[in-house]
């Protein structure tokens, strides 16, 4: 059985995946809205990847006999200035992640949670991916600036992208 401040940390964590998921649906809906289809295709499959960390703590939590608890997610509508500040907002959001998975993986490990430090081992690497990626598109629309022609690039190759719950590619 696990701490009750490993399960209390552990079922943050589920509301936070909950709401970056939350996030980038919202961010993809901007996008599409901008008519970029590919950035909005990009974000929707991030979105069910989020949505996905967030089962997957939970069903952890669930065979450690943890209680979950989820307590719904909160926020307002956000708005952005442009498509390159959708992807900056991700980053920092990415970032923001990582902290509160540092954060996990420290009181696990105090707490002497061998088994959440094993299940936690992905989440952090998981997070190196998440953010070097982040950061890689952020650094391609500051590349690109204002071009149009180099910004219908980008979200063509973002729309590649391949993932589940996404509308099918744009031909
Ligand atoms: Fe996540
Ligand atoms: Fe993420």
């Amino acid at each position: 059985m696990m701490s009750q401040s490993v399960q209390d940390a552990i079922n943050r964590q589920i509301d936070s995946e909950l709401s970056a998921s939350y996030a980038y649906l919202a961010m993809s809906a901007y996008c599409e809205n901008r008519n970029f289809p590919g950035c909005a295709r990009w974000l929707r499959v991030q979105s069910h990847e989020e949505h996905g960390h967030a089962l997957r703590l939970l069903d952890f939590l669930l065979a450690r006999n943890g209680k979950a608890e989820l307590k719904g997610v909160s926020g307002q509508a956000r708005d952005y200035p442009s498509i390159a500040a959708v992807f900056e907002a991700a980053l920092k959001q990415e970032a923001e992640v990582s902290g509160q998975i540092d954060a996990l993986y420290e009181l696990a490990f105090k707490e002497k949670s061998f088994a959440a430090l094993a299940e936690l081992n992905w989440f952090l690497t998981e997070q190196v991916e998440e953010e070097k990626v982040a950061r890689q598109i952020v650094a391609k629309f500051q590349l690109v600036g204002n071009d149009p022609a180099s910004l219908l690039e980008i979200d063509r190759e973002l729309g590649s992208r391949t993932g589940t719950a996404a509308p099918a590619p744009q031909a």
